[in-house]
């Protein structure tokens, strides 16, 4: 008798935070408020949503308008970390960055990775149901025994697949609703579908860094930030 075993999987937890209209409407406006004052317009084409951190609004763990928000995220990422039986007890977290993204119309977010962080939450503080849904992608591709059979678009045209599923593909196209939150390695492939009608698409994005509480012993977490030495130059 056949059995089939799977390994090394990507873990995304997703959870709800449930705020009041009256508070979201307060952080809608404040985002759309930085939207006015964007710092870097050219950067943004018109086919890609707006980023605050491209703008200069990478800090919105700092605005008060967002503190419970926050509040809650940081729950979340503590369930992340007892999911994965991680002891955090061991670990100082800090959010590093945060910024809001608006997708309208058919605007979309490109592929990418935050690559200056260990983990990355995306919170829907505004998402409609045909809203562009976030994608995500294997770069590890284990299961893909020949070069290219995953994303190659002549061999799925031409049925080479009898189905897809996540032991043949290396793109998942996952469905969140308006309050729902992921949390996700920062590392992770992302990005949001091309060519979906948005009617104001609004999430909240931020990145969370870890640093040993203690580094005695141990070689491969950041040492704690008191005992760096700035460069005076
Ligand atoms: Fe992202």
């Amino acid at each position: 008798m056949q059995k089939i075993f799977n390994f090394f999987p990507l873990t995304v937890y997703k959870s709800v935070i449930s705020l009041s209209e009256k508070e979201k409407e307060e952080m809608i406006s404040e985002i759309r408020l930085m939207e006015k004052k964007s710092k870097n317009i050219d950067y943004k084409s018109s086919s890609k949503a707006w980023t605050g951190d491209t703008q200069g609004f990478e800090y919105l763990h700092n605005n008060p308008k967002f503190e419970n928000l926050f509040f809650q995220i940081n729950k979340c990422i503590i369930e992340y970390l007892e999911n994965l039986s991680i002891n955090h007890k061991k670990l100082d977290l800090y959010f590093q960055r945060s910024w809001a993204t608006i997708s309208k119309n058919k605007e979309h977010i490109d592929n990418h990775s935050h690559d200056q962080s260990h983990i990355s939450i995306a919170y829907y503080l505004s998402k409609k149901k045909d809203d562009s849904r976030i994608m995500f992608f294997d770069s590890n591709k284990q299961n893909e025994f020949i070069p290219q059979l995953f994303d190659s678009r002549s061999l799925a045209k031409g049925n080479l697949f009898n189905k897809r599923d996540i032991l043949n593909s290396s793109k998942v196209v996952f469905d969140t609703k308006e309050d729902e939150i992921l949390v996700f390695p920062s590392k992770t492939i992302h990005g949001t579908e091309q060519g979906k009608s948005n009617s104001e698409r609004i999430s909240i994005s931020a990145d969370v860094v870890f640093v040993a509480k203690d580094s005695s012993t141990l070689e491969h977490l950041v040492p704690p930030i008191k005992n760096w030495k700035q460069f005076s130059h």
